[in-house]
């Protein structure tokens, strides 16, 4: 299977300022991959580079096959980087219809998209007068006007409220699902957990893990509450890692094995309060990686 984007070894520096230091990264058709990292990572100068906004210092790029930027490449990809550029005082048709002029895209098309988004019923209204989740929806239209296989898109939930932030998770998920190819940015792990396939997680310009979000939050643990309790610890380091946490007892094993490890507590005499499966939070996992890179630097 051809990547879509192949990007490696790239670098982007700003005067003394390395915004981006030697990122690898692989996006597949189909997936919707999260470009995870928080404020100053480096996701929208990548994403600037992928969509030739802007060219790297160095490092190989390949997007759809070409170099970024390329008039055919850039006709099949859709991308909103920040906030979407639409002028204030056309209405929300008017500025696709702009847009679809220029791209050379059928009138059709405008209402497809404005239906996607949810737009259809305010798309005669001043840009001006939309909501800021109306913007940035409106923005997402603007980028799918053309149909593309791959859709780049810079944190598009930000500053969304609750319910925002729900519809343009759906939104990219019908993409996703739609055999689009979807990268996105965000600072949110608990979005990129419950949107993507796969995520890259990128910290000061570097990408310090690539994973399945399922073999992230994979690593799953019991936990259990029981008393005599250094008498479970001992029993349970039978069975994995055991670490403490207040008045529970965490042990690294396949949560299938619950009704295993409660019977050779009991059978040990312990009483067991309480026994349950949990999940590592994609947070956790990004706070692992993150504080052992600042460790290796340090
Ligand atoms: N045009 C520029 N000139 C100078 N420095 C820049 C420029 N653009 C970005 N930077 C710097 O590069 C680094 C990465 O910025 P970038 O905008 O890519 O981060 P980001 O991950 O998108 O952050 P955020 O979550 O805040 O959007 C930052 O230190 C930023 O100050
Ligand atoms: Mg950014």
């Amino acid at each position: 299977m051809d990547a879509l984007i192949e990007v490696s070894g790239l670098t982007k520096r700003y005067g003394d300022t390395l915004a981006v230091d030697g990122v690898d990264l692989t996006v597949l058709p189909g997936e919707v991959y999260g470009f995870l990292g928080p404020n100053g990572a480096g996701k929208t100068t990548t994403l600037r580079i992928l969509t030739g906004l802007i060219a790297p210092t160095s490092g190989d790029v390949r997007v759809l096959g070409g170099a970024p930027g390329r008039a055919d490449v850039l006709g099949r990809t859709g991308s909103m980087i920040e906030s979407p550029a639409l002028y204030p005082y056309l209405s929300g048709l008017d500025n696709l219809r702009l847009l679809a002029e220029y791209a050379e895209v059928p009138r059709k098309r405008i209402n497809e998209v404005l239906e996607l988004v949810d737009l259809t019923d305010r798309a005669r209204d001043r840009f001006s007068t939309y909501s800021l989740g109306m913007k940035q929806r409106l923005g997402v239209a603007a980028a799918l006007l053309k149909d593309p296989e791959l859709v780049i898109l810079d944190e598009p939930t930000n500053g969304l409220d609750p319910a925002g932030m729900r519809d343009m998770r759906r939104l990219i998920r019908e993409l996703g699902s739609d055999g689009r190819t979807v990268l996105l940015s965000s600072h949110l792990l608990g979005e990129v957990q419950q949107i993507c396939d796969r995520v890259g997680i990128i910290n000061s310009g570097r990408m310090v893990a690539e994973h399945n979000v399922e073999e992230l939050r994979g690593e799953q643990e019991l936990v259990i509450r029981a008393t005599p309790r250094n008498k479970a610890h001992d029993v349970l380091a039978g069975f994995g890692t055991v670490h403490q946490y207040d008045d529970t007892l965490r042990v690294q094993v396949d949560p299938q094995r619950a009704a295993e490890v409660n019977r050779v507590l009991v059978e040990a005499g312990i009483e067991v309060s309480e026994l349950r499966s949990t999940e590592r939070a994609l947070e956790d996992v990004f706070f692992e990686l993150t504080s052992e890179e600042k460790a290796d630097v340090g």
